[in-house]
């Protein structure tokens, strides 16, 4: 946590912000259960801050307890001692699980309503800009206070330095990109090999058995586009995109149909043939597991 003195520097708070926040203070003073009512209002009305306030003898407290801060917002000297208030409400917070983003969102709620207040209230509805720069500063730093101890929370729980997790990180980071990169080439190399294969069973169609070759090379095809669809899947995963489980299990389908084909002329055994078919029938029910559970692809482009 900051000094006061950085602090005071860094909003740039001064003695004249102060007074200001005092007048705000007297010109609110009618309005403070109104205020609080309206922020619990506030707090109850979404479930995951409602959640805290369960019995009707804690809504009360934290009306006291919340009062009392407001109080201390345009009363109190910003010094030392305010910050260390304002650090151990932050505690609190933490400690109770509260996440920082519910503060910050709970801060702004009541810097409109405070702001209304004192527009309200200064002489023929024009507004003191004066005035209202000093509560936009108090309130700043109070938030600043306020949260500091997430920050803080953070730090302990680190289980090295930030400096070293962090590097951990960007490491490991780079080392994945890396290795996608080389399974992106893997998979080029083995579309190569597929085109390969393609070719030979052209040339088997055109000198040997011709509906055989043919067969083959439609199995061949049929593994190419699976090739082209797992590279378009791969690329888009290094672009950010989800990685899709479902386009392996469609290759291995596929791979597995080819062999249906090229089974269906060159069985000798039943049980040969029977194999691929086996495997066929449990690939489509692990595909219809996989496809479930995951969303439709959606490409990039
Ligand atoms: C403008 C933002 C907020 C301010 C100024 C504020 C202020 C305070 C203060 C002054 C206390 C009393 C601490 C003590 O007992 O000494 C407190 C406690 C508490 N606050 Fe906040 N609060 C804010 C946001 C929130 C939000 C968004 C929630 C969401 C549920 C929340 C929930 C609580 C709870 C449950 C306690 C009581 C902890 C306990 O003693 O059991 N506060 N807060």
């Amino acid at each position: 946590m900051e000094s006061i003195e950085s602090i005071r520097t860094n909003f740039r708070f001064t003695d004249r912000d102060q007074e200001n926040l005092r007048k705000i203070g007297e010109l609110i003073a009618p309005n403070l259960d109104s205020i609080t009512d309206e922020f619990y209002d506030y707090l109850t009305q979404n479930p995951k801050t409602a959640k805290y306030f369960q019995s009707e003898k804690a809504i009360q407290h934290r009306k006291e307890t919340f009062k009392g801060w407001l109080t201390e917002v345009f009363a109190s000297k910003y010094d030392h001692q305010y910050l260390l208030r304002l650090q151990k409400v932050g505690k609190i917070h933490v400690k109770i699980g509260l996440k920082g983003y519910y503060v910050d969102g709970a801060m702004t709620y009541v810097r409109e309503l405070l702001r209304q207040q004192v527009s309200a209230r200064v002489k023929d509805g024009v507004c003191d800009e004066e005035l209202l720069t000093s509560l936009h500063k108090a309130l700043d730093i109070n938030l600043s206070a306020l949260t500091s101890s997430y920050q803080e929370e953070k730090l302990n729980n680190l289980f090295l330095s930030q400096n070293v997790e962090s590097k951990l990180v960007s490491v490991a980071g780079r080392m994945l990109y890396g290795l996608n990169l080389i399974l992106v080439t893997g998979l080029l190399a083995m579309a190569l090999g597929v085109v390969g294969l393609l070719c030979m069973d052209i040339y088997t169609a055109f000198t040997d058995e011709f509906y055989y070759g043919m067969i083959k090379a439609l199995g061949s095809l049929l593994l190419l586009w699976m090739m082209i669809e797992l590279l378009h899947t791969e690329i888009d995963h290094l672009q950010g995109g989800h990685f899709q489980v479902k386009i392996f299990v469609e290759l291995a389908l596929v791979a597995f149909i080819r062999k249906v084909f090229v089974a269906s002329f060159k069985t000798t055994t039943p049980l040969e043939f029977a194999l691929p078919l086996i495997g066929l029938f449990v690939l489509g029910i692990i595909y219809f597991f996989v496809a479930r559970v995951e969303k439709p692809k959606g490409r990039h482009h």
